[in-house]
């Protein structure tokens, strides 16, 4: 069978032990509780034990998959199925907000996810959340949306929208 060419850059990678840590060391500061979409620890290690999962992280300064011992500030979590990407969690810690490195967490999830065979690449979000400006400015396109899919913490319910991307 032939190698996945991100499993293998990430198994490769020193900082294969620490993903998890890391990921979830972003996890507990960039996700408002009130919205419920962190993933805890065991959700994280489950979806990574899938060679269909992909993660990228992003150093401080802005370098995709560092070496280990880098500040790491942000993380995407994504998962390929039969031509398509679907982006599924992105973070940066808020200390980095705004200084590009989730736009360039998502350019890199392009080019990796076009060197896997995928032609378009979605994702899902709450309706009200401004990363929507995000990813309208990379090119996403709402294509559908399901009412009242997010329960929140306080028991309302939001709208789910779906982005699709061509790639
Ligand atoms: C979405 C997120 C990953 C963006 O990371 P980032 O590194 O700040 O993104 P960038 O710097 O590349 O781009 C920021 C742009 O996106 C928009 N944006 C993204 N998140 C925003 C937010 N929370 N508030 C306001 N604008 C936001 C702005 O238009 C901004 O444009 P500007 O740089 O021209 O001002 C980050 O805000 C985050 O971790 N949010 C919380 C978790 C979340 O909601 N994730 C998405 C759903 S899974």
């Amino acid at each position: 069978m032939a190698a996945n060419p991100m499993q293998s850059r990430l198994h490769e990678s020193p900082i294969v032990k620490d993903t998890v840590d890391h990921i979830m060391e972003v996890m507990e500061t960039a996700f408002d509780p009130t919205w419920g979409e962190a993933w805890n620890r065991r959700q994280v290690s489950d979806a990574l034990i899938m060679p269909t999962t992909h993660v990228i992280v992003i150093s401080a300064s802005g370098i995709i998959d560092p070496p280990s011992g880098s500040d790491i500030a942000g993380f995407c979590l994504s998962r390929h199925t039969a031509g398509e990407e679907e982006l599924l969690l992105i973070g940066v810690k808020p200390t980095s907000r705004g200084a590009g490195l989730g736009r360039k967490m998502i350019e890199q999830l392009i080019r990796d996810a076009q060197a896997r065979g995928a032609i378009r690449i979605y994702l899902e979000m709450r309706a009200n959340n401004p990363a929507e400006s995000l990813y309208r400015t990379i090119g996403f396109q709402p294509i559908g949306k399901r009412p009242k899919y997010y329960r929140l913490s306080n028991g309302e319910r939001m709208d789910a929208i779906t982005f699709g991307l061509s790639i």
